[in-house]
């Protein structure tokens, strides 16, 4: 295989980290650099010794938006063609959860690719819009869809018709992002939560993680039957049978699974 051209991947134990590095184009999401990274992330996921991953980007742009300069000579029949962004959906196929770590510009793409992530970790220099609107276009990966349900119809909508910012403690207040830290301590706050969620029983985090997703993806009624089947699977584990004896024995849990 080839090094990637428009990433860094890194394992820091059981944590996988991958870098958005087209630093000249703030991240800017072109087709090499989407490859690249669905590629690390399926990797990273059959990896039995990885337990979580974190995504980033730089200080300045986690990713500044899909490449304007790739896509701006497309024709309808290239982008249907080509099922154009559509490989974006195999992150959310990852039983790894994802962290994004967020500093400086998450827009249009951007953001998006961090509203795929499972959840976010900003900096407080983090800004996040939706600006299709100003290129004549609107949301591609999911921007519609995912930022409605994280922060509601009136706010999304808001964002994604006049195309404006929004900073990082609005985002907060919206639910967006879990947490807000000095930008330069965004990556390690993001790794330390990936080691945190690597410590525990990986078919469980794979089990929770898709129990959390079926609120996005179904009524209440179906949700909480998904998750009451999940919570039995759980004991057909012996991390479950490991996880409670450690509780009763006043020990830390040994997980088979990990
Ligand atoms: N695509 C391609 N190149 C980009 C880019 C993008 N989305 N964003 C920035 N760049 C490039 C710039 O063209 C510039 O390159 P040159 O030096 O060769 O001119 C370089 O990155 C640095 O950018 P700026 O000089 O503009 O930096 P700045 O600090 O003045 O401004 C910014 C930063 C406000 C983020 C500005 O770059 C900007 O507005 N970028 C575009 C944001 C945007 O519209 N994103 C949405 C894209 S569409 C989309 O994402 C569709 C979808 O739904 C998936």
């Amino acid at each position: 295989t080839t090094e990637p051209q428009t990433i860094l991947t890194e394992r820091r134990d059981r944590v996988g980290l991958i870098t958005l590095n087209r630093p000249k184009a703030l991240n800017a999401l072109n087709t090499e650099l989407m490859t690249e990274v669905v590629a690390a992330v399926k990797e990273f996921d059959a990896d039995a010794g990885i337990g979580a991953i974190v995504l980033t980007g730089s200080q300045k742009a986690f990713a500044a938006g899909a490449d304007i300069k790739e896509m701006s000579s497309k024709t309808y029949a290239e982008v249907v063609g080509e099922s154009f962004f559509g490989a974006w959906d195999e992150l959310s196929r990852s039983r790894t959860p994802i962290i994004a770590a967020v500093t400086g510009y998450a827009l249009g793409g951007g953001c998006e690719l961090a509203m795929l992530c499972d959840t976010i970790i900003a900096g407080e220099n983090a800004v996040f819009g939706q600006p299709e609107i100003n290129l004549g276009v609107i949301p591609g990966i999911g921007g519609s869809q995912r930022l409605t349900r994280a922060v509601g119809k009136a706010k999304a909508m808001d964002m994604v018709l006049t195309g404006r910012q929004m900073k990082v403690d609005e985002a907060e207040r919206m639910g967006l992002v879990s947490r807000v830290v000095p930008t330069d301590k965004a990556l390690d706050t993001a790794l330390e939560v990936a080691t945190t969620i690597a410590t525990k029983s990986a078919i469980a985090t794979a089990l929770a993680k898709d129990a959390v997703n079926r609120a996005f993806e179904s009524s209440l009624t179906e949700g909480v039957r998904a998750e009451r089947a999940l919570f039995y699977s759980t004991f057909a584990t012996d991390d479950q049978t490991e996880g409670m004896a450690a509780f009763v024995e006043k020990r830390e849990p040994r997980f088979t699974h990990r």
